[in-house]
């Protein structure tokens, strides 16, 4: 009876001092690990339909239907072109920040000198959006965190 008591007195102190901690504190402590915040992926179910049709309808003609790229993407063709890199998270893509991704999907290949076309005007912000979204929901998760971390220090 008096171990019972003991044991319900040092819970309740447990209780108290892990409300304490979560109230100070930023991130709750759980046993003196911190809560890992999952980093938000883009996961509105209609915004990544819409990024899977923009992607199939206009993109994977040459990036691939899983966004897997050309086999030799890093090596420039006979016209000193680029192939198609892949966006899958296997390639470089996940170095940009979403606006300097969105600006190369807006404007294409850098002074129009390569296979990249341009989507301004054929393409709205709201479907380019999309089919960022859906090739980031294909991205290995540790390529995500990184880039997301990446977007948080304002790269
Ligand atoms: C006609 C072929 C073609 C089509 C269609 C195409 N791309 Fe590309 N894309 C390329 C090529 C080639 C490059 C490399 C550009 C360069 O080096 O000039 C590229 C580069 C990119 C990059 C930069 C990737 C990086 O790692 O730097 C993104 C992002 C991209 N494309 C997205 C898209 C999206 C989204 C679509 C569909 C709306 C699309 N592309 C349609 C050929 C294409």
């Amino acid at each position: 009876m008096e171990l019972l008591k003991n044991s319900t007195l040092f819970r309740l102190v447990f209780v108290l001092i892990l409300l304490l901690l979560s109230a100070c504190g930023e991130r709750p402590e759980i046993g003196g690990m911190a809560v890992p915040e999952a980093p938000p992926r883009q996961a509105d179910a209609a915004q990544l339909a819409m990024g899977e049709q923009v992607f199939t309808t206009h993109c994977a003609k040459c990036h691939g239907e899983r966004a897997q790229g050309a086999a030799n993407w890093r090596k420039t063709d006979a016209d000193g072109n680029y192939p198609p890199p892949p966006l899958d998270g296997s390639g470089h893509a996940w170095h940009h920040s979403r606006e300097v991704l969105k600006g190369m999907i807006r404007d294409g290949s850098p002074q129009g000198e390569g296979n990249m076309p341009a989507w301004k005007g054929r393409l709205s912000e709201e479907q380019i959006d999309a089919a960022i979204a859906w090739f980031q929901s294909i991205w290995p998760k540790p390529v995500y965190d990184a880039w997301f971390e990446m977007q948080q220090r304002g790269r």
